[in-house]
């Protein structure tokens, strides 16, 4: 026998381990992808049969994804276990290890385990402490990893502190910080697409292109998770993470090879280079909004403050991208749901076609559509047939579904797991980066805790609130949406 490898997820009956991270470890046990040897223990408080466990996570498989093939699905289900323990106290980590040793027995060394952390923050710490007293994070018998999901840390001193208490009892190359946004093909895909075309990144910077737009847009409010959501707001649940890692992809240089490590420093780099605002300038520079109704949110303080959305205007200050200005954006309950990157081209110098009056040449732009019409759309200016020379944008576009087909795009989380599977942290976060970001987004979170810009409300359904748009036409410009087709 060639060892086992075990996913042990802490946090195994909430939501996350539901929605995500069984249906996607199932399928990569369909496809073929998971070690051979591989077992999943779920570890949560409450006492339930194994097979009751076994029986919930099949309906939640069914639920969140499709329903299971049952030969595929008996395969998998021998290899979940589930047991009840409290992993703060390292008696209920003691038993776990038990439980380990029991499944890991019968295969032999060497025993490789993959610690995941589906459970509130404020726990993150303690478990790590419980996790080395029970002697679980040694590696004498094979490779111990940890994923810990966002939010990390509240702020950048939060942050700080507990990236010590992960080192405390772990080296770097054991800790995988996972955001879901760097798991998403589209998302991957903007490497590709920058660094093996050859007819792009010659344009790639402040001599062609006039500014960028990031939009992360959601239709729905907060839903169940206005407890959580109004203690965070949206800089810390989208911004500091997903949005800034968007910023990093389109921002970054190349790096000389694919190594993780080379591309985890030159996105480093990039969020190094974002420049930082002073409080006067986060008046200038954001806008926070509100959507109407959100103080009536169950689990949300009335009068609440939070923001539900917010946009941003960013540089980053290298030579590639000098006085580009960064638009970013996120809301909830906002028109409709959209995450895309509009890359605005320079207008041309200089007019040459003796347009009708009022008409102008538009820029080029490139729309790179993240989800959920993933693909592409470049807008380009033609003439219009049988006129003397009047003009009109019209637009070229890929769309992942036909070229690759429906259900070519696997949810995220199966790439980041077979990833911390495999030793691969390249799409993981590594310490200095969180805390990078932490470093961008901590004076605007302040400056907006003492209520500067001031909060705008906005309608549920509309685009935000009015000062957004301000935002952008005081510089003459105005937000885009293109990946619906429209340009
Ligand atoms: C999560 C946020 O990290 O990302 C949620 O906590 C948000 O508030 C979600 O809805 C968006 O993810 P996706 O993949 O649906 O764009």
């Amino acid at each position: 026998m060639a060892g086992l490898t075990t996913f042990v997820i802490f946090g195994a009956s909430g939501d996350l381990s539901r929605r995500k991270l069984i249906p996607a470890l199932f399928h990569l046990y369909r496809k073929g992808r998971l070690p051979e040897n591989f077992a999943l223990l779920g570890v949560a408080r409450h006492p339930i049969a194994e097979e009751a466990y076994r029986d919930s996570m099949r309906e939640a498989v069914a639920e969140f994804s499709k329903p299971p093939e049952p030969a595929a699905w008996a395969g998998f289900r021998e290899r979940l276990h589930y047991m009840a323990a409290d992993p703060t106290q390292t008696e209920g980590l003691r038993s776990v290890e038990a439980r380990l040793r029991e499944l890991e027995a019968e295969a032999g060394d060497p025993t490789q385990r993959l610690y995941y952390f589906a459970i509130p923050p404020e726990i993150y710490q303690p478990i790590l402490e419980c996790l080395a007293q029970a002697g679980m994070t040694r590696e004498d018998r094979g490779w111990r990893r940890v994923v810990i999901e966002k939010p990390f840390g509240r702020d950048l001193a939060s942050a700080r502190a507990l990236n010590q208490a992960v080192h405390h009892v772990l080296r770097e190359d054991q800790v995988y910080r996972i955001d879901h946004y760097l798991g998403k093909e589209t998302v991957q895909n903007v490497l590709v697409f920058r660094f093996a075309n050859s007819i792009f990144e010659p344009l790639w910077n402040r001599n062609y292109i006039d500014h960028v737009q990031i939009t992360v847009a959601e239709s729905v409010g907060v839903a169940h998770r206005g407890a959580f959501y109004d203690s965070v707001g949206v800089l810390r649940d989208v911004f500091q993470n997903h949005l800034l890692q968007l910023l990093v992809l389109v921002g970054m240089e190349p790096p000389s090879s694919f190594d993780p490590e080379m591309v985890r420093n030159e996105r480093a780099k990039v969020l190094s280079a974002v420049r930082g605002m002073s409080e006067a300038e986060v008046g200038e520079n954001t806008v926070r909004g509100q959507y109407q109704g959100f103080g009536g949110e169950p689990g949300v303080k009335p009068g609440s403050q939070t923001a539900t959305y917010g946009a941003l205007r960013l540089f980053i200050d290298n030579w590639r991208w000098q006085a580009v200005p960064f638009y970013l954006r996120s809301g909830k309950h906002m028109a409709e749901k959209t995450t895309e990157i509009l890359i605005q081209f320079k207008s041309v110098p200089h007019q040459l076609f003796p347009l009708t009056p009022g008409r102008e040449i538009r820029p080029n732009a490139l729309f790179l559509c993240i989800q959920p019409d993933e693909g592409m759309h470049l807008r380009f200016e033609m003439k219009v047939p049988d006129t003397e020379v009047d003009l009109r944008s019209v637009d070229m576009d890929f769309h992942y579904a036909d070229d690759f087909g429906p259900g070519a795009l696997p949810d995220a989380y199966e790439r980041l797991l077979l990833d911390a599977l495999e030793g691969d942290a390249s799409l993981y976060t590594r310490a200095d980066a969180i805390e990078l970001a932490w470093q961008i987004v901590d004076p605007i979170v302040r400056s907006w805790e003492t209520g500067s810009p001031r909060l705008e409300m906005y309608a549920p359904g509309s685009w935000g609130p009015p000062a957004a748009e301000t935002l952008l036409r005081r510089e003459g410009r105005e937000w885009a949406l293109g990946c619906g087709g429209e340009t």
